[in-house]
């Protein structure tokens, strides 16, 4: 009788492992009435997928108006030359000969009481002064703010020399020809169809596309005006020695 159970129980345990075989999955689990999320697992890198949307990258932050921080001269140093001012037509002769219009960037070195700057926004351009004097950085940019212009007018107090035009698309100068000679590097690597205007003083070894007479007309009883010229530059211009 023993020996009956014992033979029965061995039958009955080789028909249960014969059902169920090793690679079966355990029966599924009821499924819960809300099933927890489960983050997709990140695409390898490598791993072709080609019937799915490709992965959206984050958006970039806004590239900054301008490449110039608005800095300051450290250690400070005296300008190389002191502030005049170019008279008002010749500034809008200047920005007329660039042709600057809203697509251009326009860096004055040397941006003194920032009035081409203000002048080339009031065309509809970005405009970056480059001013290493203090005193005129202050008063720049407070008359930048008062033309209502911030948005547009970056006043930087910086070293002329020290700063990348690497968008710039017009570049404005009223300095003396020794300073000129100074920026053909900088220069030398604006994007091609760039344009320099210069006010009365060029470079000493670089012939302009053009010069313009902006002397401005006399007025009867003042004294006659004195000439000014403006020289026009187009990139690409090759640097100093070339
Ligand atoms: C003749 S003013 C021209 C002002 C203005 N661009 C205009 O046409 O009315 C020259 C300016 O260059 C500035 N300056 C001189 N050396 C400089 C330098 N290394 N970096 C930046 N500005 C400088 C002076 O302070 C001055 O305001």
């Amino acid at each position: 009788m023993e020996s009956l159970r014992i033979i029965a129980l061995a039958v009955v345990v080789a028909v249960s492992v014969a059902a169920c075989p090793a690679s079966e999955p355990p029966p599924a689990a009821a499924p819960s009435p809300t099933p927890p999320e489960v983050a997709a697992p990140e695409p390898s890198p490598t791993a072709a997928a080609p019937d799915r949307a490709p992965r959206k990258r984050p958006p970039r932050p806004p590239r900054p108006t301008t490449p110039v921080s608005s800095g300051v001269v450290d250690p400070p140093r005296a300008p190389d030359l002191g502030f005049e001012g170019s008279p008002p037509a010749v500034v809008e002769r200047m920005l007329e000969v660039a042709e600057v219009g809203p697509d251009d960037v326009v860096y004055d070195l040397g941006s003194g009481d920032g009035r081409v700057v203000i002048a080339a926004a009031r065309r509809g351009a970005r405009a970056v002064g480059v001013e290493i004097d203090p005193e005129l950085v202050r008063a720049s940019r407070a008359a930048v703010a008062a033309a209502g212009l911030e948005d547009r007018v970056t006043i930087a107090q910086r070293d002329m020399f020290t700063v990348d035009l690497a968008d710039a698309t017009v570049v404005t100068l009223y300095l003396i020809p020794a300073l000129n000679d100074r920026l053909r590097g900088q220069l030398s690597r604006l994007p091609a169809g760039a344009r320099v205007v210069a006010h009365d003083f060029g470079f000493s070894e670089l012939a302009p596309a053009a010069t313009f007479d902006a002397t401005p007309p006399s007025t009867p009883g003042a004294p006659p005006p004195r000439p000014h010229a403006i020289l026009l530059y187009r990139a690409p211009l090759p640097p100093a020695g070339d």
